[in-house]
């Protein structure tokens, strides 16, 4: 019979501070490297439900809301939002916080899609999930 594993047991958390060789010309967190940031998280999340390797199906929608200036601290959140049989929808938002004044603002939410693989490189069923939390 298949698992059930609840949001909790895959949500991760995530803390970056933007450095110099994060930003653009004009100081602030280069898009790629936010994305980069985001599918790492994800990945966690994913890799942490299915107890398997994982790849990056597909990046379904990315809002760049807010822009993040050099020396914030951004965390990111990644949530499982569905299953399929091998498939994983995750939602991951990144929450800017400015050191000096403690104000955050949401800067980014994105959905992505991660795939389970076995050790010869073919999707895997993962745990059926409970969102009932
Ligand atoms: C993702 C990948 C494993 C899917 O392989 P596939 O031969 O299409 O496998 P399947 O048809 O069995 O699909 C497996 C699951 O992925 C889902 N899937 C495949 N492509 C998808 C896409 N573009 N968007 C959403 N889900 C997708 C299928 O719906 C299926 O889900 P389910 O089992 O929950 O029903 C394959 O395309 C791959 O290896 N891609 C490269 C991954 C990678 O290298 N990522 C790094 C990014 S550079």
């Amino acid at each position: 019979m298949r698992k059930t594993k609840k949001v909790s047991d895959s949500t991760v958390t995530m803390v970056q501070q933007v450095l110099p060789n994060d930003t653009n010309p004009l100081g602030n967190l280069l898009g790629g490297t936010l994305m980069h940031w985001m599918d790492i998280c994800a990945g966690l999340a994913a890799a942490r439900h299915a107890n398997e390797a994982v790849v990056t199906a597909a990046v379904d929608h990315i809002d760049f809301k807010h822009p993040v200036r050099m020396g914030e601290m951004v965390t990111l959140t990644a949530k499982l939002t569905k299953v399929g049989r091998t498939s994983m929808n995750i939602s991951v938002e990144a929450v800017a916080e400015n050191l000096k004044t403690g104000n955050t603002i949401i800067a980014n939410r994105a959905d992505f899609v991660f795939v389970a693989m076995d050790s010869e490189y073919q999707p895997i069923e993962v745990p059926l999930l409970d969102i009932d939390e």
